[in-house]
């Protein structure tokens, strides 16, 4: 599937999935980014220009939850790991009050999960263009935002 390609970047992976796509992508070039800093993305865009002179994959994966979550609260619940894809971990969430959304993390996730995709995603878009194989973009998401038509 990635043959022919080179260079990626993957956003927000200093830990868990970003990581570990990088791991499997076998990244060598590693550069800080704030994806909610005009100046960081550009300083970013900048580095790839001068060092690789092109990109040919962007996996926006680094992403804000948007509630604050009481880790050993939901630890303490030993949730199934099927039960996430089922909808009914969500059911016992909720009902022991583990994760709650607040204004400040929704603004947050609003930011990082919107504006800092479009902003990274623009920024880099003229050096995805020079990808001799046709660039690839990822972007992470959440089954909670699943584009479904209802029938
Ligand atoms: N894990 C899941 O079950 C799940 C489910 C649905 C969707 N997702 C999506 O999958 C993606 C990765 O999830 P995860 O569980 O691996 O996430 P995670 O453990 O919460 O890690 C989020 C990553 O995003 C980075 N990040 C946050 N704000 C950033 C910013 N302003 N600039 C640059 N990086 C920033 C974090 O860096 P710092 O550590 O420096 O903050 C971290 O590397 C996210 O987009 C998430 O919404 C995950």
């Amino acid at each position: 599937m990635w043959f022919g390609y080179k260079y990626a970047v993957v956003t927000g992976a200093n830990k868990a999935i970003g990581l570990e796509t990088v791991r499997q992508l076998a990244s060598q070039v590693f550069h800080q980014l704030d994806v909610l800093d005009p100046v960081s993305i550009d300083s970013l865009a900048n580095f790839i220009q001068e060092k690789l002179g092109r990109l040919d994959i962007l996996v926006n994966n680094a992403g804000a939850s948007g509630v604050v979550v009481d880790e050993e609260g939901l630890k303490a619940l030993n949730i199934d790991p099927s039960s996430w894809l089922s909808g009914q971990a969500y059911k016992l969430i909720e009902l022991h009050g583990v994760i709650k959304p607040n204004y400040e993390k929704a603004e947050e996730c609003l930011n990082t999960n919107y504006h800092g995709v479009r902003r990274v995603t623009e920024a880099l878009l003229p050096l995805l263009q020079l990808s001799p194989a046709g660039a690839r973009i990822v972007n992470v998401s959440s089954l909670r935002s699943e584009l479904k038509v209802k029938g």
